[in-house]
């Protein structure tokens, strides 16, 4: 779910009303599911990992992107909440694409962060169940 990046490229296309459920999907995937598992990370994985890799260098510079994610879920929650009834207008098209299309980079960097950090520790990511890695998909 959650294409971001194919939902941002298509916005100008899509007839408003398509738009806005599209964009009321990904914000309650976000909103609903992703952010509860990068809290329940900063709470419980990391500080095992942490642990376990006998440094926090690697977890903080994790828990400083969440940081960042969760800064851009807000702002697309906030865009999202205000789509009038009838859809986005073109000028609101702007910023919501900002927004897709800057928590599609920062998802795929962030999975790329964590993915190094289970393999230095020589586990397996679960990507084929986060949510960040069916976000960025
Ligand atoms: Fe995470």
């Amino acid at each position: 779910m959650a294409e971001l990046r194919s939902l941002a490229d298509a916005l100008g296309s899509l007839p408003p009303l398509e738009a806005k459920v599209r964009l009321e999907e990904v914000r309650s995937f976000l909103v609903e599911r992703l952010v509860p598992h990068e809290e329940h990370e900063d709470r419980e994985v990391f500080p095992m990992l942490a642990q376990a890799a006998r440094s926090d260098d690697m977890t903080s510079a994790l828990h400083r992107t969440h940081t960042e994610i969760f800064h851009l879920i807000r702002l697309a929650d906030r865009l999202v909440a205000d789509i009038p009834e009838e859809g986005p207008a073109p000028e609101d098209l702007n910023d919501l694409r900002r927004v897709l299309y800057g928590l599609d980079a920062i998802l795929r960097l962030h999975m790329a962060q964590e993915e190094e950090l289970y393999m230095a520790l020589g586990d397996e990511h679960p990507a084929a169940t986060a949510p960040a890695a069916a976000a960025a998909a």
